[in-house]
């Protein structure tokens, strides 16, 4: 085992969520997460400066920010939201003379892999207690048969990378329906001989793709299969504007959905369709959501992410059976969709959700487990929860109050923190240092609409 993440985040802090039953207002969340990695990514192996704007300043956007420097990279922060990456072009990255520390950050540590595999250097990946338990197989497989080198902990990190492999261009199905090894794979691509051939059985988030082809890189979308042939530069990107998170956003999309007699507005979100699967879990369930898009930007060649603003109020929903088509498309937004379940009328069962098993949580146990707290009949499936809803309009009923343990996890603390908007009592949600991962300042925010949220330890 290697040392510990030097980025591990101390375990004292909680929140103590008073019961409140309105929220109202006009906010904007912070910038995407996966946008933001891939912008600091191909902005340091481009040709030439990229300025990232929008860029989230999370623990884990800041953990890719170092160990790019740590490979040699510029990387410059004029403002909190504001970087600037000297691409040093594909073959300009410099071993790193210690492990590079992924503290909480799955993403950072997959893209890396796929990045580092083609390098003429060694590298060490670990991260937090967290990462240093997830799937690392999943990715490191497909990158052995591209002829990399990389041993794992039995599947899990430490990740060691031996420099010096060619690659080679593979034709490769994704078992499993992930961004983080289709980008991987990508990134790999661009250092293999040939043209790699990456096929999803269900489509998943597509930042990867898009970005590539703002820094100038051709790559070809046939139906579900993408091809990338290596060797490619990268021209640096200009400008990369990012926009709010989704997955942030929907904290305040299910917070409103609960409590916006008058309406809640969240503006400039991210709305690319392969990441807003929640909106239509929310509507199937009658949620009374109107998004607004705002126009592309004149020239736009499509490969921009597209945004919009989120208008919500509360309503009625009801229990529904989440299609499977669905889950991939709304994969980080369980933990708030449960909540909005939990308050519903009926029943909601989701199903092909196993991957929820394997985040920075058990996801699945951890909502279960929480919801159970508060008073919420729930069923754990070896794929999903089934959630029996205590109702809404008229006939609502309460959550307990309680103490939840969020498992260290970002996402579970904050969708129990959106919880309190049903609670009959006050929720302390334990371990939540983590919501700085991704979420800086989702306290002030959650105030600032109506909740009454205090961070304390
Ligand atoms: C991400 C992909 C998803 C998601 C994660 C971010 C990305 O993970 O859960 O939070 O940025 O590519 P998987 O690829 O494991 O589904």
């Amino acid at each position: 085992m290697s040392r510990p993440s030097q980025l591990e985040a101390g375990t004292a802090r909680h929140y103590v969520a008073a019961p409140v039953s309105r929220v109202q207002g006009r906010i904007e969340v912070p910038g995407d997460k996966s946008i933001s990695h891939r912008a600091l990514l191909l902005g340091a192996i481009a040709d030439g400066a990229t300025r990232i704007e929008g860029f989230l300043p999370s623990e884990d956007c800041l953990a890719t920010l170092t160990a790019l420097r740590a490979l040699g990279v510029a990387v410059q922060r004029p403002s909190d939201t504001t970087v600037q990456v000297q691409g040093v072009g594909l073959a300009g990255l410099h071993a790193s003379t210690a492990p590079l520390d992924l503290g909480n950050a799955g993403t950072a540590m997959r893209l890396m892999m796929g990045l580092l595999a083609g390098q003429p250097f060694d590298s060490t990946l670990v991260g937090d207690s967290s990462l240093m338990r997830r799937p690392m197989e999943r990715v490191a497989q497909p990158l052995r048969a591209m002829g990399a080198r990389i041993d794992t902990q039995q599947g899990h990190p430490p990740v060691l990378i031996h420099g010096a492999a060619a690659l080679r261009a593979i034709d490769y199905a994704l078992p499993l329906a992930s961004a983080q090894v289709k980008s991987a794979l990508l990134l790999a691509a661009l250092y293999a001989h040939g043209t790699t051939s990456v096929l999803e059985s269900v489509q998943t988030r597509d930042h990867t793709e898009r970005m590539l082809q703002q820094f100038g890189v051709r790559l070809e979308r046939r139906g579900a299969r993408i091809e990338l042939s290596g060797g490619q530069p990268l021209t640096a990107g200009g400008t990369v504007r990012v926009p709010g998170d989704f997955s942030s956003a929907a904290f305040f999309i299910v917070a409103g959905c609960l409590a916006a007699s008058e309406g809640l507005t969240i503006c400039n979100v991210g709305c690319n369709p392969t990441r807003t699967g929640l909106l239509q879990m929310l509507k199937l369930m009658g949620a009374n959501i109107h998004v607004q898009p705002h126009a592309p930007a004149p020239g736009d060649s499509g490969a921009s992410e597209p945004t919009a603003d989120i208008h919500v109020r509360a309503g009625l929903l009801r229990g529904i059976r989440v299609p499977e088509s669905l889950v991939a498309l709304s994969i980080d937004e369980f933990p708030a969709f449960f909540i909005a379940a939990a308050a519903a009328e009926g029943q909601t069962v989701v199903t092909g959700a196993a991957e929820l098993r394997v985040k920075e949580s058990d996801r699945l146990a951890a909502m279960a487990q929480g919801l159970t707290t508060l008073g919420v009949q729930c069923e754990l499936l070896p794929d999903g929860l089934c959630v029996q809803g205590l109702g809404s309009g008229a006939a609502a009923g309460r959550f307990d109050g309680g103490r939840i343990d969020s498992h260290a996890d970002h996402r579970i603390a904050m969708a129990f923190a959106i919880a309190s908007l049903r609670a009959r009592g006050p929720l302390q949600i334990d371990d939540v240092a983590n919501v700085a991962t991704s979420f800086p300042g989702f306290v002030t925010l959650a105030r600032s609409v109506g909740l009454a949220l205090q961070e304390q330890g």
